[in-house]
Parts: structure tokens; sequence; C-alpha cells
């Protein structure tokens, strides 16, 4: 199970090698999420309306290894923009992907940019 884990490693702006067309704006729905699949990775897209702000992650739950967290609530932890799995509610930073309640590894996060109503999400491969 944890071979799962290894497809996901946090990418940072300054890694992005390809800025991967995945989705029109409009297909994520406010303040919500959708998953999108990039080769062998399954990929959560959050439009944070409500901060302006659009984050994505990886789709995959450390706890029990469920292809979930795009089905998640977000929210935010004292100004830390996070995600609760759906299924057990651990909670996750968006920005950092660190495991905000709990010993859970921190989950992959990938910068989004928007151009011409499309989302593209940056990954270093
Ligand atoms: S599977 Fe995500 S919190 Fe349990």
């Amino acid at each position: 199970m944890d071979t799962l884990l290894q497809h996901y490693n946090p990418v940072s702006t300054n890694q992005v090698k390809t800025w991967f067309k995945a989705c029109l704006e409009k297909d994520i729905p406010e303040n919500g999420g959708a998953c999108i699949k990039y080769q062998n990775k399954q990929i959560a897209i959050f439009n944070y309306k409500r901060k302006q702000k659009w984050y994505a992650c990886q789709n995959l739950c450390p706890h029990k290894m469920e292809m979930v967290l795009s089905r998640g609530m977000i929210g935010d932890t004292e100004g830390i923009p996070k995600i609760a799995c759906p299924m057990h509610k651990k909670t996750f930073s968006l920005e950092t992907g660190e495991n905000l309640n709990g010993d859970l590894p921190s989950i992959a996060t990938f910068p989004v940019k928007l151009e011409n109503g499309f989302v593209y999400i940056g990954f270093s491969e």
C-alpha cells in the first residue's frame, strides 16, 4: 500500500517542468473540489472561492489509502486553508500538505495556475 504514496511527491512552483491542462475553471465547484488524472496520479483540485485561491493535492488520503480527498470539505484553521478527508475527517494544509490533526504523513501539493478559463497543474516530470 505504501507504494501508492510513493507516486506523490510535492512540487513547488520552481520545480515545474510541465503545466498540465487539467480542466475548465467551471468544471470545479465553487468552494469544492474535483479529481483529475495525470499519468498514474489522481489529483484533487479545489476552487477555494471564499479565499479567491486554487489548490491541488494528491487525491489519496494517507490514513486508509482512499482516493477521496477531492470529495472532502475545505475550510480554515487559524488562517491555514485545509482539506478534511470525507472518511474520518483527518485534515491537511492545502498549502504545505501537512497533517494538521495527527501524525499522518503529509500529502503532496501541486502548483495551480489559471489561464483563459482553464486550470493548469504543475508537475516536475
Ligand atoms: S481515509 Fe481519510 S481520514 Fe481516514
